[in-house]
C-alpha cells in the first residue's frame, strides 16, 4: 500500500489503510435489521474479508447495539489474531458527571472486547454538563494509565475540536481524530472549516456515513427507497435531486471499473479524510475495501465536488 493508501492516525499516531470498518450494524436490530436481513456469520465474514484485504482500522462504539458491537468486534480479533486497529468511544450522557464516569465505561468497554486497551478512545457527542476540560483530562489519565493509545472525539464543533485539542495539549497528548458525517453529499465539515481546522492541527477526519446509509452505492432510488427510519432522509425529491450525482458516480466507475460506492469511499480519501463505511457482510467488506489501490484524477474529483 503506498503512502496516498495509508492516513495517519494524528500528528503522532500510526498509520492505518485510508479506508476503515464501522461496526453499528453488527448485532444493531432496530436500526440495521440484525438478526433479519444479516446475521453473526455475515459480519464475521465482513471482518474477515476486510482484514485480508489489508483494512484492519475497526471502529465501534459502547452504545452500538447495547454493547453487542463491541463484544462481537472483541471475539472476531481473538479468532483470527489478526493485527487491527480497534476504536470506540464514550458517551456522555448527561447522568455521567465526572472523570470516573469515563474511566468505568472505559473499563466496561475493554472488559467487552476482550482487550487491555484500545487504540483509540473517541468522546462520541459533547452534551452539558461537564466541560470538555473535564473529560479530557480523564482522557489524558487513561492514556496515562496505559488504558488507550490516542484520544479522539467525534460529532465536534471547529471551537470544541480546538478545545479538546488545547486540554489535551497541557497533557503533551495529541488529539487524533474527530470523527463526523462526512460524503459527498454531507459536506458540513468542509463549510464550517472543521476540515481545514484538522488540517492545520495534524487531526485525522474521520468520516462517518461516507456511504450515506448505502445511498452513495447507488443501489438505491426514488422507487426503492433504503428501509426504515433510514428512508425518513431520502424522500422521492431527495432522489430526484441526487440523480445527477449518481448518474455521474456511475459514469466514472464505469470508466475506471470500479463501483459508485468504491467512488464515493475514493472521494472521502482524495479529501485526506479517514472513511469508515459500515459492511454488513464480506461481500460489502470486499467491495468498500476497494476503494484503496487506486486514486480519482483531479478532474474527476472536481466534477464530483460540482455535482454533489
Ligand atoms: N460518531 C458517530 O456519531 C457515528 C454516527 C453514525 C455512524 N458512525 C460510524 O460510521 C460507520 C458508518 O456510517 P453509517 O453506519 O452511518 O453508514 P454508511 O457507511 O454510510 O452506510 C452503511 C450501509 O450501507 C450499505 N452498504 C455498505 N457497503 C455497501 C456496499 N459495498 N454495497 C452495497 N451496500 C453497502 C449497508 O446497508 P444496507 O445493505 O442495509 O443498505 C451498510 O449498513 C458506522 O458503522 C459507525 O461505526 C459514527
Amino acid at each position: 500500500m503506498n503512502d496516498q493508501q495509508t492516513i495517519a492516525l494524528g500528528p503522532r499516531g500510526p498509520r492505518v489503510p485510508a479506508v476503515g470498518v464501522g461496526t453499528w450494524q453488527w448485532g444493531d436490530r432496530m436500526y440495521w435489521g440484525f438478526g433479519k436481513d444479516f446475521s453473526e456469520k455475515d459480519v464475521f465474514e465482513a471482518f474477515e474479508e476486510s482484514v485480508r484485504a489489508g483494512v484492519t482500522f475497526f471502529d465501534t462504539a459502547e452504545v452500538y447495539a447495547g454493547g453487542r458491537s463491541e463484544r462481537f468486534l472483541g471475539e472476531f480479533v481473538r479468532r483470527t489474531h489478526a493485527p487491527v486497529l480497534v476504536a470506540t468511544k464514550f458517551m456522555p450522557y448527561p447522568t455521567r458527571l465526572n472523570g470516573r464516569a469515563l474511566r468505568k465505561a472505559l473499563e466496561r468497554s475493554l472488559t467487552r472486547l476482550g482487550l487491555p486497551a484500545v487504540d483509540l478512545y473517541q468522546m462520541h457527542w459533547q452534551f452539558p454538563p461537564v466541560s470538555i476540560e473535564t473529560w479530557m483530562e480523564a482522557m489524558a489519565e487513561a492514556h496515562q494509565a496505559g488504558l488507550i493509545r490516542a484520544v479522539g472525539v467525534s460529532n465536534y464543533s471547529v471551537e470544541q475540536m480546538r478545545r479538546a485539542h488545547d486540554a489535551l495539549a497541557r497533557h503533551g497528548i495529541p488529539l487524533a481524530s474527530d470523527q463526523v458525517k462526512f460524503s459527498l453529499i454531507d459536506r458540513e465539515s468542509q463549510r464550517s472549516g472543521l476540515l481545514d481546522a484538522c488540517r492545520e492541527l495534524g487531526v485525522t477526519l474521520i468520516a462517518w456515513g461516507p456511504l450515506s446509509k448505502g445511498v452513495l452505492t447507488g443501489k438505491y432510488s426514488a422507487g426503492h427507497r433504503p428501509p426504515g427510519m433510514r428512508g425518513r432522509r431520502f424522500t422521492r425529491q431527495v432522489f430526484a435531486t441526487l440523480d445527477p450525482l449518481l448518474r455521474l458516480m456511475r459514469d466514472i466507475a464505469a470508466s475506471r471499473g470500479k463501483t459508485p460506492a468504491q467512488v464515493a469511499l475514493n472521494w472521502c480519501i482524495a479529501k485526506g479524510t479517514l472513511p469508515i463505511p459500515g459492511a454488513k457482510t464480506g461481500a460489502q467488506a470486499r467491495e468498500n475495501a476497494g476503494a484503496l489501490g487506486w486514486s480519482l484524477t483531479p478532474e474527476e474529483v472536481a466534477l464530483l465536488d460540482r455535482a454533489g
